[in-house]
């Protein structure tokens, strides 16, 4: 779509590590749809991805931060006030890594210390980012916060491991963030939760494959790819939707609100 919807608008986009993240694809359509942004991911990531090449197709740099480390994150927020020329209006925070699923933990054998890195990188890391934007007074009045999460919050899926945590506590930081920016700074924040979508981090989950195929013949409308999701990203760091804010919103073709399909039935 090319609809210029976030002309001057300064924005921070976390998680683009390749080709197919959803963060890869929300930069590409940001830039395309006049938005000026810095991209930034966990250094570890910079020399695995491509996401260099990604900052010059959107002429823009890279800032490494580790999304669990304040320090790296103010250096992030002041670099990219520095280099956009101003307040940020828009942050996307697309981050998510579990030891214990990455290394085929059962989910009754969990490793503690795991876990807690989970929980810090995937969910924490969020209110570290709006904390220290607050703080800094980085983020512009207005500022759009958007965090991706997935329907495991509310509902079990086996091999989500405790990723399903992880987004739980994500969705419970963007209401109480949410009432705290939103009262004292006019910011709004929410979730996106995403149909299961083809990523390193998605592919990551035991069986994707299946998954990915039970949720998209549930769906009436289908699974929602990483490029629908990047569109729907825009709208919300767009003006079009100032009054929204501490909401968990469905982009999944449907699934969150079926029952059971008939394609399902069929094959059963
Ligand atoms: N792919 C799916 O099926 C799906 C579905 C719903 C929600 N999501 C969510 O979408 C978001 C993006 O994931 P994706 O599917 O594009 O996969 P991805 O693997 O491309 O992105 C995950 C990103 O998190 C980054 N990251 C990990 N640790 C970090 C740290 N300490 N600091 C900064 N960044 C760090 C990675 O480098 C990577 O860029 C995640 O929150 C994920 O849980 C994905």
């Amino acid at each position: 779509m090319d609809y210029k919807i976030l002309e001057n608008k300064r924005g921070i986009i976390f998680g683009a590590l390749d080709d197919s993240s959803i963060a890869w694809k929300v930069a590409e359509q940001a830039h395309k749809a006049g938005a000026k942004f810095t991209l930034t991911n966990a250094p570890v990531a910079m020399r695995m991805g491509k996401i260099k090449d990604l900052a010059e197709s959107c002429g823009t740099i890279v800032i490494p931060a580790d999304a669990t480390s304040t320090e790296d994150i103010e250096n992030l927020y002041k670099e990219s006030m520095e280099y956009l020329g101003g307040k940020i209006d828009f942050v996307l925070h697309s981050i998510g890594m579990s030891p214990n699923v990455r290394k085929g933990r059962d989910y009754l054998d969990l490793n503690y210390d795991w876990l807690l890195k989970t929980l810090d990188i995937s969910a924490l890391s969020l209110h570290k980012v709006v904390q220290v934007g607050v703080k800094n007074e980085a983020l512009s009045e207005w500022a759009s916060v958007v965090a991706l999460t997935y329907i495991a919050a509310q509902r079990s899926f086996p091999g989500y491991g405790d990723m399903a945590e992880a987004k739980s506590t994500l969705e419970s930081l963007t209401r109480s963030l949410g009432y705290h920016i939103g009262t004292k700074h006019n910011i709004r924040i929410n979730t996106i939760s995403q149909s299961p979508t083809w990523t390193t981090a998605g592919s990551g989950v035991p069986g994707f494959d299946k998954f990915f195929n039970y949720a998209d013949q549930m769906s009436p409308l289908g699974n929602a790819s990483a490029d629908e999701c990047a569109d729907f990203c825009l709208m919300m760091f767009s003006d079009y939707t100032r009054k929204i804010t501490m909401q968990n919103l469905f982009h999944d073709g449907g699934f969150s609100f079926t029952g059971v399909s008939q394609a399902i039935m069929d094959k059963i």
